[in-house]
């Protein structure tokens, strides 16, 4: 029987966006785990349980991957209400020392996959005159060093996000990005011991946040309820983008 309330959250294998599909899930959506990964993906949704989730293969570099994404999701599970573009990754270098192919990888799957996957959003949430549509940024979209690739493309869906809700504010489509700071995932768990020391010192809070911090604010923008929150961005950072404590 196919669901009236699907969620789409792409990079739900693990770290946040395993978190936002677990909220999700636990919100009463039917939440379809979209990743690279699919060992991790199927893992994913023996946690959730396959009555409230499902995993499909899914590249955000890929526009084919992404329609047929959509395809899929349409044809066997139902209607899209919420889409959480999450999946993303880092290639960090001083820009001196950074290859092109990074900076254009980066993009690639961080600002393009997202343009993509919204633009799929768009069209079947414009159609059925409802949605939200939920954009992971960084509060590196602020400018971090080291990060030139990343920033740029964080911020590109800052930009992206505001558009984007102009565009579609008058068809019942909410768009919001959500800004982490420092977050417990497997992606920071990978930077070396210093780094993550010396990002733990700049934290105002002295902490690192946990992927259900994300998660429950994007279980909030996606609520029903919340369709006067548009074009938004909900920095999720241990007060970090306020500013640099040196207490
Ligand atoms: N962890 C943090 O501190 C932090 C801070 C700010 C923003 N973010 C953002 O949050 C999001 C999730 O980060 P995370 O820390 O959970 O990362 P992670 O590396 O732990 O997980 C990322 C997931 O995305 C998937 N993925 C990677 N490339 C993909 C592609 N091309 N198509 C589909 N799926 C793909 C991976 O398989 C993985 O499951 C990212 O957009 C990241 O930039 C994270």
């Amino acid at each position: 029987m196919k669901n009236d309330a699907i969620a789409i959250v792409t990079g739900a294998a693990k770290g946040i966006g395993f978190s936002i599909a677990r909220e999700l899930a636990a919100s009463g959506f039917f939440t379809i785990i979209a990743d690279v990964d699919e060992n991790g993906g199927r893992e994913a949704v023996a946690q959730l349980r396959p009555e409230h989730s499902a995993y499909l293969p899914c590249d955000v570099s890929d526009e084919v991957s992404i329609a047929q994404l959509f395809t899929t999701v349409a044809a066997q599970y139902g209607t899209v209400k919420v889409v959480v573009n999450n999946a993303g990754i880092i290639r960090d270098r001083v820009i001196w020392k950074m290859e092109t192919a990074d900076f254009d990888r980066v993009i690639q799957v961080n600002l393009r996959g997202t343009w993509l996957v919204c633009r799929e959003a768009a069209r079947v949430m414009k159609t059925a005159g409802y949605g939200r549509i939920i954009n992971i940024a960084s509060r590196a979209w602020l400018g971090n060093p080291g990060q030139t690739n990343y920033s740029a493309s964080k911020a590109g869906i800052v930009g992206m996000t505001r558009a984007l809700a102009l565009e579609l504010a008058r068809h019942g489509v909410t768009v919001n990005a959500v800004a982490p700071g420092l977050i417990d995932t497997p992606l920071t768990q990978n930077l070396p011991h210093e780094v993550q020391q010396k990002l733990l010192n700049a934290q105002p809070t002295k902490t690192m946040g946990q992927p259900e911090d994300i998660a429950r604010m994007v279980a909030f923008l996606a609520a029903e309820a919340n369709h006067f929150i548009t074009g938004q961005v909900f920095h999720v950072d241990g007060g970090k983008s306020v500013g640099t404590s040196v207490f």
